[in-house]
């Protein structure tokens, strides 16, 4: 991220999920703030139509993340984070009332957010609050009033490895905690021609200033995550994702690209 300026890939993960209402009708996820927020014309999206399998695999990332948050609610969990919230818009519509939502960003980001939250209307519930981090020079330090659920969505790719071990620390520090999040694969290991699709995606946000720093593959993630004392690991890459929200059970199991977890600390 370039300090002084709010996350772009904030807003374009945003318009993914505003376009993905318009086009497909939220048929993978409902978010009916999606638009709201951006304060555009459903026309004015229709330029990000052709990438369909970004929309795609971004409304399938926050469908897993709120159907494992509403599970962990149903166990009893009252508090979400969400880190590096960007423009997401669960807080607002949130629909557990016992549940508290804190939001994380980097503060730029997060006072461009509450620009537009005003602009647009959207009143911000009682039931939350919001807390200013830089994950790559500050500590995560929140007080937390037993186990949370931790949604960590479009942002592994963007920090360092050093920034994202001691978030995810900080995670496993909480018993019974939780935490959703999406990584991408390193591009060593793709086809030519899939490694010169993710090169170029990569090259696009570089030159934005928020360059994809972190890549894992499955079993080196899983390494960590049970060094850090995680179980419970659901890590559904392009084949399980199409199995599960695309009726498409055909996709090889080993198809490389990205991928989205969730775990938990026992
Ligand atoms: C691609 S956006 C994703 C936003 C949101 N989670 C979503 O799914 O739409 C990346 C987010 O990570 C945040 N971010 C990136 N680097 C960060 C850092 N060093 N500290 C705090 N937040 C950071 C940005 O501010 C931005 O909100």
């Amino acid at each position: 991220m370039q300090t002084g300026q709010a996350s772009r890939t904030a807003y374009a993960a945003a318009r993914y999920r505003a376009a993905h209402q318009v086009l497909e009708h939220g048929s993978i996820f409902r978010d009916p703030l999606a638009l709201k927020i951006l304060g555009h014309e459903p026309d004015e999206l229709l330029a990000d139509a052709p990438r369909r399998g970004m929309r795609m695999f971004i409304a399938a990332r926050h469908r897993f993340a709120e159907d494992h948050l509403a599970a962990a609610v149903s166990r009893g969990v009252r508090t979400a984070v969400v880190l590096g919230a960007g423009l997401d818009t669960f807080a607002y519509r949130n629909p557990h009332p016992s549940l508290t939502v804190l939001e994380i960003d980097h503060p730029d980001t997060q006072a461009w957010k509450r620009e537009r939250l005003a602009e647009t209307g959207i009143t911000i519930p009682e039931n939350m609050r919001y807390v200013g981090v830089d994950f790559e020079h500050e500590k995560l330090e929140l007080d937390l009033d037993g186990p949370a659920f931790f949604l960590w969505m479009g942002v592994v790719p963007y920090l360092t490895i050093e920034a994202f071990t001691e978030t995810l620390s900080f995670i496993s520090e909480g018993t019974g905690n939780e935490v959703v999040f999406d990584y991408a694969q390193d591009p060593e290991r793709m086809s030519a021609e899939r490694r010169a699709a993710l090169e170029a995606r990569a090259a696009r946000v570089a030159k934005i200033g928020e360059p994809w720093l972190t890549f894992f593959d499955p079993t080196e993630i899983a390494e960590r995550l049970v060094g850090l004392g995680f179980g419970e690991i659901e890590d559904l890459g392009p084949s399980g994702l199409a199995a599960r929200f695309f009726n498409r059970p055909d996709v090889p199991p080993e198809t490389p690209g990205g991928h989205v977890l969730h775990t938990r600390h026992p």
